[in-house]
């Protein structure tokens, strides 16, 4: 790898309680000293800080419950705290919910970065530090570009096409953060990477989910014919790609992220299953999902050949990784499933 050309001293991580902010923040924390992280989290159903329990005294971590769309809040934590980098992982990311309910995904995604945008332009016009010192990543999706047919691979030059509210509405904050680069020069970077799998995921998502109905004897609901393709990557490779970015990617370009691990949803079921020591039997066809895209693969060059990442683990280490990580962590997994989860933080970090 190139040596490192910025080395953030504060970071604004938004949508730190969440499946990768969270596995973010511990890799940092871990990995990255002597960066501080400024995690600035809503706590929708999907934050959950229990996913950074061992994290809440670390002295190098502060958590504040917030939304990304409050602008005063967001002004005074950039001031605050000198923040050097901003990255935005706060989102509503599930597809299935975007079907059910679009308007907060527009607020949240569309809205919510907006307003991120302008405070972190506002900030960068009263710092006092020269602005090549700052840097704005968007954590984005390979959803933007729309669906495959069998062959053919993503490139960060295909063409935008998102088909659900939750791509569109993600779509449309890669254009924002676009527009602020060009328009007012602020140091932006956009990933847009494949699906994730890995510890502290929600259990709506396919791998989770399938892991928890499994381990309960439940049907493995699988969406249509289950021949939909997605190319998984382990989320903490997609958490050494986002550093690998964030340090060393070039200001306004676009990072496609992929795990090169194509596989049919049964393909993932199937191993999930054989892993757990479960039947086939519990598989159980459902309808399909509406505008169901078809196929993701990511041609992730640029980012292997500028900055010399590459995924750490294979699909099946990784799938073996997180399905021992969630068999172990059935305690995170049933607090999760039952809402307990949801008293943590006013137990744990109200009235401290
Ligand atoms: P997640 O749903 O697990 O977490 C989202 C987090 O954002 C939650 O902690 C939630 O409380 C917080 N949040 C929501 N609205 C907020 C607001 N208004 N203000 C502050 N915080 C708010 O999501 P994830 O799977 O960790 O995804 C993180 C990011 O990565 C998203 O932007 C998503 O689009 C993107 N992404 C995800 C994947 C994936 O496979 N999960 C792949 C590519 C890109
Ligand atoms: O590609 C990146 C995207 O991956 C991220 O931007 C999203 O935030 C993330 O949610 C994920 O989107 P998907 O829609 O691909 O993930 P999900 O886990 O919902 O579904 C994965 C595949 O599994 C998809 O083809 C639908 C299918 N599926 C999903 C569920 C929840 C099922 O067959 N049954 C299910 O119950």
């Amino acid at each position: 790898m190139n040596e490192a050309t910025f080395q953030p001293r504060s970071l604004l991580v938004t949508g730190g309680a969440g499946f990768i902010g969270a596995n973010f923040i511990r890799h940092v924390l871990d990995t990255h000293a002597p960066t501080r992280v400024i995690n600035l989290d809503v706590l929708t159903y999907a934050g959950n800080l229990e996913n950074l329990a061992e994290y809440r005294d670390h002295p190098r971590h502060v958590f504040v419950k917030g939304d990304i769309a409050d602008f005063a809040l967001v002004s005074r934590l950039l001031d605050e705290h000198a923040i050097d980098g901003v990255v935005h992982f706060a989102a509503e990311s599930h597809v299935d919910r975007s079907i059910v309910g679009p308007a907060i995904f527009v607020q949240t995604n569309v809205a919510g970065t907006l307003s991120l945008l302008h405070a972190a332009k506002e900030y960068c016009a009263r710092r006092t530090t020269r602005s090549d010192g700052f840097r704005f990543l968007q954590v984005g999706t390979d959803e933007v570009y729309g669906s495959l047919g069998a062959t053919g691979f993503f490139t960060e030059r295909t063409p935008l096409d998102p088909h659900s509210p939750y791509s569109s509405s993600k779509a449309a904050a890669d254009h924002l953060v676009s527009a602020y680069f060009h328009t007012f020069g602020l140091p932006t970077l956009i990933t847009r990477c494949s699906n994730n799998y890995g510890p502290y995921q929600f259990p709506e998502k396919m791998i989770p989910l399938m892991i928890n109905n499994a381990r309960h004897d439940k049907p493995l609901p699988v969406y249509g014919d289950g021949l939909n393709v997605r190319d998984w990557l382990y989320v903490i490779d997609h958490c050494t790609a986002l550093w690998g970015v964030l340090t060393r990617g070039q200001i306004g370009n676009v990072y496609n992220i992929g795990g090169n691990n194509e596989k049919t949803n049964l393909e993932v079921v199937r191993s999930i299953l054989k892993a757990i020591g479960k039947p086939e039997s519990l598989i159980t066809y459902v309808k399909d999902r509406p505008g169901h895209d078809r196929r993701y693969a990511i041609d992730a060059k640029r980012i292997m050949s500028e900055l010399g990442w590459k995924p750490s683990v294979t699909f099946e280490q990784g799938l073996a990784r997180t399905i021992e990580w969630y068999m172990a962590q059935q305690a995170w997994l049933d607090r999760v499933t039952s809402g307990a989860y949801k008293n943590y933080y006013s137990s744990m970090y109200e009235n401290r």
